[in-house]
């Protein structure tokens, strides 16, 4: 993780570096581990949709530990250099702290980054930390217990979840970033509240605005609360200033606060689209590539996989892929584009946020 500004121009090209149809790199790889998660958060998996009898993937649908490490390594070799666990709920997997030491080792991997809700985390956190995981992304809508709960669709723990946060600090998980998505009339009221908790505690708390991923959160415009709006709030409480960003393709906005007790960021993917620079590519649990997180489609990676394929052909695969990638959804978020969108939209839980 650099805390340092890289500009495009300072960044070296990789002698491997792909390029998609807009001239994006690829730098990111989102893995998902798996579909599953404790939590029911109205915004990504209403208990409604995600109830008792809905079927998640199986053991066997899933890609094992070996195959992510496979795909994981095979992108690294076309410039992927930052990777991501996320889920669903990551920290189902009992065995993550052994896919971290293999995804730690893969030569050019820079970056190692796990996106939590922090229920099963306090407990893990040393383990992964020693396997190789550089850093947590804690997803926490509110410090209001009541509507942490409604966030969390009934299933969180408010301590258990600051336990997890604390337990990363000490296990060096830092810089430590806590992602709220904003809803309006629903956690808006209890973001200050939140900001003020971890002013000074080196934490950075990224404001989030509600998005219209998936075709199941019943997403609606005026439920958006657009960063300008936020940042106008939080500067009514304290002086705040831009920054930089830390590294091209950056999602969020930078702002610290001027009496030097941190920073926060804004991710504005509705009212300020940022594809330009989008450098993603996600990996779902079983196995489908997509290209991005408002894809109608993805691409099969696992029957090819266990058809035996060698690095050098899923390489060709990988690359064949981000060559012709030409997505910008938020950009394009347009009534009509949205409306066809609608129809088949990719969850997000299915491939992380
Ligand atoms: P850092 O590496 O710490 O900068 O994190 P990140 O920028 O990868 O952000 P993170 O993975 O924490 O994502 C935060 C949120 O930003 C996600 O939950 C999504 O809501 C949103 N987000 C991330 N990537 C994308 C993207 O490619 N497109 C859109 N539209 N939203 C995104
Ligand atoms: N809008 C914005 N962010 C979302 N996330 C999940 N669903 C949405 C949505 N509809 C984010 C969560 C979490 C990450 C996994 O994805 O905040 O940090
Ligand atoms: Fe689970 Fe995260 Fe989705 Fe909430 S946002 S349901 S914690 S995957
Ligand atoms: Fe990238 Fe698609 Fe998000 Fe645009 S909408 S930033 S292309 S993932």
């Amino acid at each position: 993780m650099t805390s340092h500004v890289i500009t495009d121009e300072m960044r070296e090209p990789a002698a491997c570096e792909t390029r998609d149809a807009l001239s994006r790199p690829l730098h990111d790889l989102r893995i998902s581990l798996l579909d599953r998660c404790n939590f029911r958060c109205p915004y990504c998996m209403p208990e409604t949709e995600f109830h008792e009898d809905y079927e998640f993937l199986t053991r066997s649908q899933r890609l094992t530990h070996e195959e992510i490490l496979k795909v994981a390594g095979v992108a690294t070799g076309l410039g992927v250099s930052k990777i991501r666990l996320t889920g669903g709920e990551p920290l189902l997997d009992k065995k993550l702290p052994d896919l971290v030491r293999g995804l730690a080792a893969l030569p050019g991997v820079e970056d190692l980054a796990l996106t939590t809700n922090a229920m099963l985390l306090a407990p893990a956190a040393a383990e992964l930390a020693d396997a190789g995981l550089h850093r947590v992304t804690i997803s926490l809508d509110s410090l209001d217990e009541q509507v942490f709960k409604t966030m969390s669709g009934g299933r969180g723990d408010l301590q258990t979840v600051l336990n997890g946060v604390n337990a990363a600090e000490q296990a060096g998980l830092s810089p430590i970033k806590i992602n709220v998505v904003v809803e309006r009339g629903v956690n808006d009221h209890t973001v200050l509240d939140l900001l003020e908790h971890f002013r000074g505690t080196g934490h950075i708390v990224r404001l989030i605005e509600f998005m219209d991923v998936g075709n199941r959160n019943g997403w609606r415009r005026n439920q958006v609360v657009p960063s300008k709006e936020l940042l106008a709030m939080v500067q009514q409480r304290w002086s705040m200033r831009p920054l930089d960003r830390n590294y091209p393709g950056e999602v969020a906005r930078r702002y610290q606060y001027v009496d030097g007790e941190g920073e926060i960021g804004f991710i504005s993917s509705v009212t300020e689209p940022f594809c330009g620079s989008c450098s993603r590519a996600r990996l779902s649990s079983d196995g489908m590539l997509y290209t991005c997180l408002f894809a109608t489609q993805g691409t099969d990676l696992r029957e090819p996989i266990r058809n035996g394929v060698a690095d050098e052909e899923l390489g060709d695969i990988l690359s064949r892929i981000w060559l012709q990638r030409a997505d910008r959804y938020s950009e394009l978020r347009r009534s009509d584009v949205a409306e066809h969108h609608a129809l088949s939209k990719v969850e997000m839980y299915r491939i992380g946020g």
